[in-house]
């Protein structure tokens, strides 16, 4: 009878207790202080880059991953694009690089030429050297402005929230290829 309740209690026990904890342990409410919240004010920041995709030659920073599965489709829908385009200070692209933008982008449009973008731009230099800034949104290419949310970030921007408006600085409908300006207003600590 006892070797029973102990068998019993050696299985049971853990998963009783483990349903008590979770509903308490899993989350709870942080003062701000914990995380040094209350000494630092939010700042907005604004960036300028210039980004370049780069599709054709022999060492694209674009490569389409996944082709038109449609092969009559006038915008490419539902084609694929992984990236790891340079940020550059200047329209050039040998000009200096500050980053990467990492990510993909998708054709979502049977209508027009517009992407799910979905990025994180890893910043290389200075202060913000190894901080990324993500950057999830709805880009028509071919409007003069575009805007972009961004959704979040790390490192130096952690709790980072804004937007990016780009426009194309240069397209060549040859090759593909094109350098579009970003200009990202974020809050962050
Ligand atoms: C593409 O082809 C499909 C099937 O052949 C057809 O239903 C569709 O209307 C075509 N789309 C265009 C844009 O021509
Ligand atoms: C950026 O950070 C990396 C990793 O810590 C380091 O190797 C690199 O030298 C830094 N770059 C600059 C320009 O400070």
């Amino acid at each position: 009878m006892f070797t029973q309740f102990l068998i019993f209690s050696l299985f049971f026990t853990p998963f009783i207790f483990t349903a008590a904890h979770d509903t308490h342990d899993f989350v709870r409410t942080l003062d701000r202080k914990m995380l040094g919240l209350d000494e630092k004010q939010e700042k907005l920041s604004h960036f300028r880059f210039y980004w370049h995709d780069v599709v054709s030659g022999r060492n694209p920073s674009s490569i389409e991953v996944v082709p038109p599965p449609l092969k009559n489709s006038t915008t490419s829908f539902g084609s694929v694009n992984m990236i790891e385009n340079p940020l550059t200070l200047e329209p050039q692209l040998n000009s200096k690089l500050v980053g990467k933008a990492q990510g993909f982008y998708a054709s979502t449009s049977q209508s027009e030429i517009t992407l799910l973008m979905a990025m994180n731009f890893a910043i290389t230099e200075g202060k913000y050297n190894g901080s990324t800034i993500t950057i999830l949104g709805r880009n028509s290419v071919y409007d003069k402005e575009r805007e972009m949310p961004v959704i979040g970030g790390s490192g130096l921007f952690r709790f980072a929230r804004g937007y990016a408006q780009l426009r194309t600085h240069w397209f060549s409908p040859t090759t593909k290829d094109a350098i579009v300006e970003y200009n990202i207003y974020v809050l962050h600590y």
